[in-house]
């Protein structure tokens, strides 16, 4: 062979060979960014819609509250995408003829949905559910960011496998009162904004809770909850009717209903209150939470 290679065609070919490593690598590489990539999972990007329909005007600017157009997102795996009719329902008085709402009139007058570009969409082989994720404390804003200050909708994170494994492996780090679930400014709880948490009943007759209650306000400084009773009380109210005087009288004669005030609990740290909520909210260990089958069925 000697006679036909000679040494430099040796070295030639050591060099080609590892030309040809760097090269796989560098399309390993390209190949695992891409998928990584933004283009791949489309977050950030604001789809082309019927209808340049803008969350931050109707959230932010007009306070309406999520619920009212996604209404099923706390009862069912689907959060759902409202009607024209909920559109309609303002849109009928509000901006009639502009032509940004031709798509939203055309739907009514002809019966037939606008039909919106999806912005997240997981593939059909997972397995996702909203009511779930809702009911234990997780808010739209840790999945979905500040849809409220969005004047195109996009996708803020990236929804791939490592994303939702991420959380299933420790939830507690952004388990949040379920009072808190739609609050878009959301941070957890600090020595600034302290969290109060019970799982006591706080109304006199309240089954024992089986969920937690919780509240940004001073429990001890607010005082009892029902202790004052300033407006005239209606007829639909009559355990209250014969003592209408008590708070205000200050007299203590009369009986007033004893308030229950139950023991809470002061957290000033995100970790403590999802360490908390984690046993109340009777949430699975991770082992279970990370299984396949919880999310390929
Ligand atoms: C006035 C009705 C209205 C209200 C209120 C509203 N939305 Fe929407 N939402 C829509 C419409 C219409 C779409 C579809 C168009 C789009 O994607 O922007 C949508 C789309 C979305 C999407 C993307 C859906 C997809 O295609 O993947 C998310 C996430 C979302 N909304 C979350 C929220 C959250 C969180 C709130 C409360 C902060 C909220 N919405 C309040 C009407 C509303
Ligand atoms: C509670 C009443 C209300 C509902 C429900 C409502 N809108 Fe609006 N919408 C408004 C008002 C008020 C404005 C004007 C906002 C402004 O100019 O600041 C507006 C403005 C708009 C605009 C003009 C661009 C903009 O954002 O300023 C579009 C497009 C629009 N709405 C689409 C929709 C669609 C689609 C729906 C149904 C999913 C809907 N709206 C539901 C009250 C409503
Ligand atoms: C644990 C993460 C998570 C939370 C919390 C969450 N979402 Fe979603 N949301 C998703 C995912 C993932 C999808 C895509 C589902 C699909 O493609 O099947 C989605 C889709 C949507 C859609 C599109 C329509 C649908 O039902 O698929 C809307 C609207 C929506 N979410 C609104 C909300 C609102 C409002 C809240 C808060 C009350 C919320 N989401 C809380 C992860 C979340
Ligand atoms: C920010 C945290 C968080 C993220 C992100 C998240 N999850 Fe969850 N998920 C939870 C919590 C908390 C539960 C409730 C566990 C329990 O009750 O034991 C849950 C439960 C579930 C369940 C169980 C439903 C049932 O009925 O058994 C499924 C399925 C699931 N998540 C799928 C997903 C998928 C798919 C994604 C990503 C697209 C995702 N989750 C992202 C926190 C999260
Ligand atoms: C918390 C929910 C969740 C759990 C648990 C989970 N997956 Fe997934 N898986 C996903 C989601 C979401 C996707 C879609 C990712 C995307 O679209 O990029 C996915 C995609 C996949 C894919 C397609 C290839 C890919 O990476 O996109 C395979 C294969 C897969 N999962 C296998 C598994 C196996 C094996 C397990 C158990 C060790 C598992 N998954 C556990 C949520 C989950």
């Amino acid at each position: 062979m000697a006679q036909i290679f000679d040494r430099s065609s040796n070295s030639l070919t050591r060099l080609s060979l590892v030309l040809y490593g760097v090269i796989l690598i560098g399309v390993g590489v390209t190949l695992n960014y891409l998928q990584r990539s933004p283009w791949v999972t489309r977050q950030g990007q604001r789809p082309d819609q019927p209808v340049p329909f803008s969350h931050k005007h109707h959230v932010q600017g007009l306070g309406l509250q999520c619920q009212y157009c996604h209404t099923s997102v706390e009862k069912s795996s689907y959060a759902g995408i409202p009607p024209t009719k909920t559109c309609i329902n303002c849109h009928a008085q509000i901006w009639t003829n502009a032509d940004l709402l031709a798509p939203v009139r055309h739907s009514w007058a002809t019966n037939q949905s606008v039909v919106w570009t999806k912005v997240h969409d997981l593939p059909d082989f997972v397995y996702f559910n909203h009511s779930i994720h809702v009911n234990k404390g997780i808010g739209c804003s840790t999945c979905h960011g500040r849809i409220d200050e969005m004047p195109l909708t996009y996708q803020a994170n990236t929804l791939q496998m490592e994303w939702c494994l991420n959380c299933h492996r420790n939830p507690a780090k952004n388990l949040r009162p379920t009072s808190e679930i739609y609050q878009m400014a959301w941070e957890g709880p600090s020595s600034l904004h302290p969290v109060w948490c019970t799982n006591q009943p706080t109304t006199p007759g309240t089954p024992t809770a089986q969920l937690v209650n919780c509240t940004t306000h001073d429990p001890d400084k607010e005082g009892p909850q029902i202790a004052t009773l300033e407006e005239p009380l209606g007829p639909e109210s009559p355990t209250f009717n014969d003592n209408r005087l008590w708070s205000s009288s200050g007299s203590g004669s009369v009986h007033a209903p004893v308030p229950v005030n139950p023991h809470y609990v002061k957290f000033t740290q995100q970790e403590e209150l999802g360490k908390y909520l984690l046993v109340q909210y009777h949430i699975r260990p991770p082992r279970q939470l990370t299984s396949c089958d919880t999310c390929h069925r």
